[in-house]
């Protein structure tokens, strides 16, 4: 048993015992409250114990029949312990609440304030202030890289950014994209690869975004669409690059390389073997001409067929692994409704729309 259970359990026969059972005691719409029971009696209580702070709300949120969530308790300790004294400020709790649990920064609350009591807000003008400050501060991110950055591993985007790669190319990716795996996974001076470059959005978005412009890259393709993207089949002759000489590889590898969603279920065990083996060479060669510490992003979806799923993210997982790389990055991504593929009304099969984007890296 591991020493963090026993003492959870030796916990329940303790002191906190019975202040885990006060706890229900408190009503929603006593936060403030349900706070300063936190701060001064159970977390200082579970402190003795061993267990601290955040370990020790999840750890009360937990047990049996506790009505909060860990969410809430943080939130109810958060409003405590920012505004101790709520009963003597000027405004309605409800404003102390919304200011302690979505402004992080102290002084930017104290400004909340001040604005609420000068213009006389209801709560709702200090949600639509809060709301529409944290939209200009994303804008600014925006403006500031130069393309619309992704704070969370969702990646959904209104429409390609026109910038970036050729309008009506079948199979191009939003730029935005590749913009967001290169803040994320490149550093400056970084050698770059795209062996699958296609419209060329890869080459478009290092030269056109000024914070990208120092990494050097080059791109290839079966069928090069410019004159910047070398011809190269990667199936024969793997990627043209020298052995440990990359720092980060984009693989957005074509769909003729999967099963198709019209073969049949006779034939998808050979298809995914087809599939597995084209992805083995990709792999090993990305793996071979990769630095060490360097990344790969591969575009990637589970293919469906009738009944069956091939789990191709998982498979190509398993392959980086086997060729000594490990997982660094998860993101899904819409894809952008393609009603061709859809179901016909009464086939009881789904069809994939979440695309993943995983990331690697050379140990
Ligand atoms: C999904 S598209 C890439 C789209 C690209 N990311 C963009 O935004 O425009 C896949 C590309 O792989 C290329 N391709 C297909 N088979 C290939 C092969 N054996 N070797 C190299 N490229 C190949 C296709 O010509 C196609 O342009």
């Amino acid at each position: 048993m591991s020493e963090k259970i026993r003492k959870q359990q030796q916990v329940k026969t303790s002191e906190l015992d019975s202040l885990i059972e006060k706890l229900n005691s408190f009503s929603t719409d006593n936060y403030w409250d349900l706070g300063k029971f936190l701060v001064d009696k159970f977390l200082p209580a579970a402190l003795k114990e061993g267990i601290f702070g955040e370990q020790a709300m999840k750890m009360l949120s937990s047990q049996p029949g506790c009505k909060f969530p860990y969410s809430m308790l943080k939130q109810c300790q958060q409003f405590y312990t920012y505004f101790p004294d709520v009963e003597k400020r000027p405004l309605a709790e409800i404003f102390y609440f919304d200011l302690a649990t979505k402004v992080d920064d102290t002084t930017k609350r104290r400004e909340y304030e001040k604005l609420a009591i000068q213009n006389k807000w209801t709560i709702s003008d200090l949600r639509k202030k809060i709301n529409d400050d944290e939209l200009a501060r994303r804008q600014d991110e925006k403006t500031k890289y130069g393309f619309d950055l992704k704070e969370k591993n969702f990646w959904s985007f209104d429409a390609a950014d026109p910038r970036f790669g050729k309008p009506n190319y079948k199979g191009r990716i939003p730029g935005q994209v590749v913009a967001n795996l290169l803040f994320y996974y490149t550093k400056q001076g970084d050698y770059l690869i795209d062996p699958f470059a296609g419209s060329g959005t890869f080459g478009d978005v290092v030269d056109a975004v000024p914070i990208f412009q120092d990494r050097k890259y080059k791109m290839y393709d079966i069928e090069p669409a410019d004159s910047r993207i070398n011809r190269n089949n990667v199936l024969q002759t793997g990627i043209p690059e020298q052995t440990t000489s990359v720092d980060f590889v984009l693989l957005d590898p074509p769909s003729e390389f999967f099963p198709q969603t019209s073969d049949s279920s006779f034939m998808i065990s050979t298809a995914k073997a087809e599939t597995m083996l084209k992805l083995k060479g990709v792999v090993r060669e990305t793996s071979r001409i990769l630095k060490q510490g360097g990344r790969v992003s591969m575009i990637i979806e589970p293919t469906i067929v009738g009944n069956e799923m091939i789990d191709f993210p998982g498979e190509v997982s398993n392959l980086f692994k086997e060729f000594g790389l490990k997982q660094i990055g998860q993101v899904y991504m819409p894809r952008r409704s393609d009603s061709s593929k859809a179901n016909k009304f009464g086939e009881k099969a789904m069809v994939s729309e979440i695309r993943e984007i995983l990331t690697f890296e050379k140990i």
